[in-house]
């Protein structure tokens, strides 16, 4: 199982950094079209911002609840933590890349987007490194490191929606 789900998470990292590299070199965009959710309207790279950072954000509790409650369920739910919020980085990774990549007379202000970018740059690597055996010689060191970033994964994105809204 282990194998599969590392294969996945290949897949998936690969096809981010190979979106993310066509939306930088404006080879590829996202068509800029509006579409209502529940009365809200806003451009469907906005949506796919929404659904990557709520997903984060309302998935990511699941696992220590679980570790604490159910542990004979914890390294299924480790899975689904890798793989989702993997696809929640891709879909983040896609509103990211076409923020920053608008025209000059319509640049947004650069801050808390960015800050929030490096955290699941962080956060995804530091959460391969507690996967790998590295983790196992630093343990001690470097478990902080990945529940640390996710806090700041939920303080940055109030503010970046305030921001943004
Ligand atoms: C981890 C998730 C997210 C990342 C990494 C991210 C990243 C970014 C970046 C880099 C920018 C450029 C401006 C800046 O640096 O602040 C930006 C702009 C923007 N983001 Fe996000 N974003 C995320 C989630 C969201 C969510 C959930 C919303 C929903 C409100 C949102 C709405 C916006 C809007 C409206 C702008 C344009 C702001 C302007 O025109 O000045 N973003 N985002
Ligand atoms: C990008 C959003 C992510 C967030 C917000 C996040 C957050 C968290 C949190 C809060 C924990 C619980 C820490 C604890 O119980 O001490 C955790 C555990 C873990 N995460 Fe993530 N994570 C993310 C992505 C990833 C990714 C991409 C991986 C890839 C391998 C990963 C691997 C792990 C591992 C291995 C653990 C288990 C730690 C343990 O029980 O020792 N995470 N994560």
């Amino acid at each position: 199982m282990k194998k599969v789900v590392l294969t996945v998470a290949s897949i998936i990292i690969v096809a981010t950094v190979i979106i993310v590299t066509l939306i930088f070199l404006r080879a590829f965009r996202l068509p800029f079209v509006n579409v209502n959710i529940l009365g809200a309207t806003y451009s469907l790279t906005h949506w796919v911002g929404w659904i990557g950072a709520l997903y984060i954000a309302f998935a990511t509790p699941i696992y220590p609840m679980v570790k604490h409650r159910f542990p004979k369920h914890l390294r299924r739910t480790l899975y689904f933590h890798i793989i989702g919020n993997l696809t929640g980085v891709l879909l983040v990774s896609v509103h990211f890349a076409h923020q920053v990549t608008r025209s000059a007379s319509n640049y947004p202000d650069i801050g808390t987007g960015i800050v929030l970018y490096a955290t699941m740059l962080i956060l995804t690597s530091t959460g391969f490194i507690q996967y790998s055996s590295l983790a196992k010689r630093f343990a001690k060191q470097i478990k902080f490191l990945h529940p640390a970033f996710a806090l700041t994964f939920y303080t940055v994105i109030i503010m970046h929606i305030i921001q943004g809204i």
